[in-house]
């Protein structure tokens, strides 16, 4: 299953200049405690700002570079994105999907958890989350942090 994983603004501002628009330590700390050992699946140009696999993750990293491996020890491409998320949506392992914009766009409608850190304010940015129907979503739980608020959604089943 996938979990998407993402801090945006009250505009769902979430990333400027390939980052994101704020520093908040807290955040990058509950997104190191939810994701450690688990898979992790972001687009090129996230990787490229961050610049190296983060540790104790199976770093996967959505391009059409096929070099990708080559250049960087520790990451495995993935080259075909839709085949992917269909073949993995339904696995028993929980995967999640960071970003950025163009890679939640994509993955979205596959995703049956959203781990949103809603920060506060309005930012100066130049990439947004994909606008969503918040309605397909119940809230499991929120928890309040000094500047954020992460709530966690979690997709309703269809009766159909
Ligand atoms: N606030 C947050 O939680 C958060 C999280 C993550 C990222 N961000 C921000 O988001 C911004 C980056 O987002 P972005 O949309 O510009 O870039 P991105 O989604 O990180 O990466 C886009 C790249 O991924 C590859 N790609 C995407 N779809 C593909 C597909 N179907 N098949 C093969 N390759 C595919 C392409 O790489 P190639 O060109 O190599 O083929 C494409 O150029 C940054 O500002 C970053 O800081 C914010």
């Amino acid at each position: 299953m996938f979990t998407l994983i993402v801090a945006m603004d009250e505009e769902r501002n979430i990333g400027k200049n390939g980052w994101m628009p704020w520093h908040l330590p807290d955040d990058l700390k509950q997104f190191k405690a939810r994701t450690l050992n688990h898979t992790i699946v972001m687009g090129k140009t996230t990787f490229a700002a961050i610049g190296k696999p983060l540790p104790k993750r199976r770093n996967l990293v959505v391009t059409h570079d096929l070099s990708i491996e080559e250049k960087y020890p520790g990451v495995e491409g993935v080259f075909d994105f839709q085949e992917y998320l269909k073949r993995n949506w339904n696995t028993p392992e929980e995967i999640f999907i960071c970003g950025g914009s163009r890679i939640y766009a994509q993955a979205l409608p596959y995703c049956h958890k959203l781990v949103i850190s809603w920060v506060d304010g309005v930012f100066e940015a130049d990439t947004k989350f994909p606008a969503f129907d918040e309605s397909e979503f119940e809230v499991e739980s929120i928890e309040k942090h000094e500047g954020f608020t992460v709530k966690t959604l979690r997709r309703k089943v269809s009766d159909a």
